[in-house]
């Protein structure tokens, strides 16, 4: 086992070796730049004024960023109804982005701990904690905007958000009851999941033993008052993998400075998933701005936020594409638990296309189909379940534009994910190719699943109730 004294070697060598580096150069400058750019007081302040009434009859983006756009029933909407769909589109991605940056605030504390422990990235350290702190308030600005539009809409009729719904296990049901009971419990401890839990905890600490002198000081803080490691249950990191094993991935990066530099690959993918339809609203934003235009309050704040995470997009991608390259190369077993979050990753997050969601790069699922099914319910569109039914087969199961539309945003991320993980040398090759994101860009395929997906679905609501 690796001694104190052999670790701070090893922190001294890295921190002599490191001088000059250009990715240490850059860290600097981002760090700076942020802190003189910093939008978070503007954001702050455009949420406590925003006023749905003031906001409401504007486009707060291009059209093509809304909910159902390029179907059918996207051509047959009213003006209204068109608006409408455009600002849940905003509430949809922003309430995601906040649950997302919810978890984000988590890992940088996570990680930054292990860096601080490396020893020689006290910049990078503090620009993490300076990021926290911006994440903080743009999560309280997305929440108060996308509440109080989600109410002037559709009041308080339950729809879920369409960004993030996870699948369920229907595994589960084809269980025997004593089984069943093993693997499920009310207070979701069961015997199984207890088992389960010490075992992966078990597994990461062992083969993790002679990273002790990095472990985080976060994780440790729990440890002793016996309490778990958070796992989140939404965003983008919620519907990466179940919180078990994303409680085994945070004892990895929690623990090994390569692993803590390999959690900035998953933090960049949900930065240009963001920034793949965020753009859009500054493009908007510029124009309005150029054209003495009245600015919706929302569009200001995609505006002002994306000045902001370009800093963090920059800080994901330093980290994760050079940084890692100062330290021991990982083990195999690193490659393998690195190789095998991005493999599920891909799985989950971006293995198809949705026809009524663009930018959204994920099979349509029952639970995604219940959202609209809801939505074309309220009093948005009144529709009676059969009418909603009807026209939920033509949008998601017939060819129309909004596959095409959404096609495009799917290339788009494809690219830039492959810009980052081709560089990534330890990784397996289906991830540094993205293949299975790339086989799931295909209008065809999508269309076969929903047709599947549909039948399901239309079925179990009719049983239930027509
Ligand atoms: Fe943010
Ligand atoms: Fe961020």
């Amino acid at each position: 086992m690796m001694n104190i004294a052999t670790s701070l070697d090893r922190g001294d060598r890295a921190s002599t070796q490191k001088q000059g580096k250009k990715h240490l150069q850059l860290i600097e400058k981002t760090f700076t730049n942020n802190q003189n750019s910093d939008f978070t007081e503007k954001i702050k302040e455009l949420g406590q004024d925003f006023d749905y009434a003031n906001n409401c009859d504007r486009y707060w983006s291009p059209p093509e960023l809304s909910l159902l756009y390029g179907t059918p029933l996207y051509e047959a909407a009213s003006p209204s109804q068109k608006i409408a769909l455009n600002h849940l589109y905003w509430v949809g991605n922003y309430i995601h982005t906040a649950a997302s940056e919810a978890s984000t605030m988590i890992y940088n504390t996570v990680t930054g701990g292990v860096f601080r422990a490396v020893g020689g990235y006290e910049t990078l350290c503090k620009e993490l904690e300076f990021e926290t702190e911006q994440e903080s308030y743009h999560i309280r600005t997305f929440q108060k905007v996308g509440y109080k539009t989600k109410m002037a809409l559709v009041g308080k009729t339950i729809l879920g958000n369409p960004f993030y719904h996870k699948s369920d296990d229907g595994m589960m049901q084809f269980l025997p009851q004593p089984l069943r009971q093993f693997f499920i419990s009310n207070e979701q401890n069961s015997p199984f999941s207890d088992y389960r839990d010490r075992a992966l905890s078990f597994i990461a600490k062992g083969m993790l033993k002679d990273k002790k002198q990095y472990y985080s000081p976060y994780l440790k803080e729990l440890d002793e008052k016996n309490e778990s490691i958070p796992a989140a249950a939404d965003g983008l990191v919620g519907r990466l993998a179940p919180q078990h094993w994303l409680r085994f991935f945070t004892l990895h990066w929690g623990s090994s400075p390569f692993m803590a530099c390999q959690y900035y690959s998953i933090r960049y993918t949900a930065n240009a998933i963001l920034k793949n339809q965020e753009h859009l609203y500054v493009k908007y934003f510029r124009e309005l701005e150029r054209q003495g235009e009245f600015i919706p309050t929302p569009t200001a704040i995609s505006h002002y936020h994306l000045l902001d995470e370009a800093f963090h997009t920059t800080m994901s991608q330093t980290i994760a594409r050079d940084m890692y390259k100062d330290l021991p190369k990982p083990t195999a077993y690193e490659k393998l638990v690195s190789g095998r979050i991005i493999y599920m990753m891909q799985q989950s997050l971006l293995s198809g296309l949705s026809g009524v969601l663009p930018g959204r790069c994920v099979a349509d699922t029952p639970l995604f189909m219940l959202f609209f099914y809801k939505l074309l319910q309220s009093p948005l569109f009144g529709m009676s379940a059969r009418e909603a039914l009807d026209w939920m087969k033509k949008c998601f199961t017939q060819e129309h534009n909004g596959f095409h539309v959404g096609l495009k945003y799917h290339q788009n991320l494809l690219e830039s994910l492959r810009r980052l993980f081709g560089c990534l040398d330890y990784q397996w090759q289906i991830n540094r190719e993205m293949s299975i994101m790339a086989s799931g860009g295909s209008i065809e395929r999508a269309l076969v699943n929903n047709s599947q997906t549909f039948k399901q679905f239309s079925r179990s609501i009719l049983a239930q109730e027509i």
